[in-house]
């Protein structure tokens, strides 16, 4: 199992570009099963999560090639509808197939999802609006199988706002007989993108980045050429990375407007952002001056929860106590047993994280144990006292591409150890 060895302290310089967002590669990926043909994908991110969305493609046989950044899909010889244990146990996402397929052939079969280290995270609202349209959904040895002859228009509210919910039965309405209308639907931006894509396939989805969504079903779909939005986390990431160890940087490849809530709260610590012609220029307080900033995690556009764990480990070292509220997942919490054996001083009650500020990080062996909180550990271990060890970084290879190589090429003393304990 690889680990990273990060030796902290060091000023970062440079520009880094940021990558596709593999939020919104993963539902655009599954949205290919929607038509027959070649769909071209551009902006892809190299990581793990994009090489099992291929493997549960190319399982139900879809044939995949990869060209840099480019992911080439052809659903000419889809068959199996089938999404199996086996690799819907290794990424949630795959639950994405369970629209596109039902819609396209009448029938799908998918692994339900288990708990994951940040939450329950059922997918019940997936089946409820599902079943609206008509499908027969029944559960049987720990897979959904859901059947409809044709998928129908229905007006779906959902309780909570759900960002692969809203995928998945966008992506299923859009070849449903009649009209759609999804209340209270998820408006991320990778939610957004989903739609403009399924707008080019030749879907007729009206609302999009509202929280109605309304979709006008279509007969049939056709393949694409798309590129996809920029990942905002990764850019709040480096944003914090910039601000917690006073470095000047360039970020390139971003949207500005996909990042409005995550630019206001790191303001409030004493970050600047300004745009730029070619980014965004991020230039963090000299070490010592963070400012603390209490936040709460909100469906977009509020602050997200894959920034929270970035967040604490920023204010971390801010001169005074933040209050931090997680509002969307009930375990988002696990980064900060391990922020603590670098000397964090964080005290988690219920949903919320009082944060108080302490003069300096040391570097220490730590574990991550999520996508977001391994985001967290790098954000310290860079600004911390000496080597930190961040093992399991199998995580971290989930979501953000070449992380290691991103942060040397601005300076950061970083390096990847391969194999050795887990
Ligand atoms: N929820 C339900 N029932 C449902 C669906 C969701 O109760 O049927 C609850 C969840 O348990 C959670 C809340 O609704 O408490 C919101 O969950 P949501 O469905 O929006 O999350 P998701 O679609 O499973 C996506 C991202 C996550 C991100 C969340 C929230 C993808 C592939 N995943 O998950 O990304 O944290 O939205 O923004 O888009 C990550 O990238 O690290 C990550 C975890």
């Amino acid at each position: 199992m690889d680990r990273l060895l990060i030796t902290g302290g060091r000023q970062l310089s440079g520009a880094v570009e940021i990558s596709g967002a593999k939020n919104a590669a993963l539902p655009l990926m599954a949205s290919t099963i929607l038509c027959k043909g070649e769909t071209l994908l551009r902006n892809i991110p190299n990581l793990k999560d994009i090489k099992t969305m291929s493997e549960v493609l190319a399982n139900m046989g879809a044939a995949i090639t990869v060209e840099g950044s480019c992911l080439r899909i052809n659903t000419d010889t889809l068959l199996n509808k089938e999404a199996p244990y086996e690799l819907v146990k290794t990424m949630r996402a795959s639950v994405l197939t369970l629209g596109p397929m039902v819609a396209r052939f009448g029938c799908a079969k998918v692994s339900l999802p288990g708990g994951c280290a940040i939450g329950a995270r059922p997918i019940n609202l997936h089946l409820m609006g599902l079943e609206k349209m008509g499908a027969k959904i029944t559960l049987s040895k720990g897979y959904v199988v859901a059947k409809a002859k044709r998928l129908k228009g229905a007006t779906i509210f959902c309780d909570i706002s759900t960002v692969t919910g809203t995928e998945n039965l966008m992506m299923a309405a859009a070849l449903a007989k009649g009209r759609t209308i999804i209340e209270n639907a998820a408006r991320e931006p990778e939610v957004e993108d989903l739609a403009n894509a399924l707008n080019k396939m030749g879907a007729k989805i009206a609302g999009i980045g509202s929280s109605v969504i309304e979709i006008e079903g279509v007969d049939e779909l056709h393949p694409v050429d798309y590129a996809i939005i920029p990942d905002r986390i990764e850019t709040g990431t480096f944003i914090s990375i910039a601000g917690i160890t006073g470095s000047n940087l360039l970020i390139k490849n971003c949207r500005y407007d996909h990042i409005l809530a995550i630019v206001e709260k790191l303001r409030e610590t004493g970050i600047t952002i300004t745009q730029e012609e070619d980014g965004l220029r991020v230039i963090g307080p000299p070490p010592g001056t963070l400012r603390p900033a209490d936040v709460k995690t909100m469906p977009f556009p509020g602050f997200p929860t894959d920034m929270q764990a970035q967040f604490i480990a920023l204010t971390s070292l801010a001169a005074g106590t933040s209050i931090v509220k997680e509002t969307i997942f009930e375990n988002r919490y696990m980064h900060v047993a391990e922020l603590r054996r670098m000397g964090a001083n964080i005290e988690i009650e219920d949903n919320i994280a009082t944060v108080r500020g302490v003069e300096k990080l040391i570097g220490a062996p730590v574990m991550a144990t999520d996508l977001r909180a391994s985001a967290s550990l790098v954000v310290a271990a860079l600004a911390a006292e000496g080597e930190t060890v961040i093992d399991r970084i199998y995580h971290l290879d989930r979501g953000y591409e070449k992380i290691e190589d991103k942060i040397s090429n601005l300076g950061g003393n970083i390096t990847r150890v391969k194999g050795g304990r887990a």
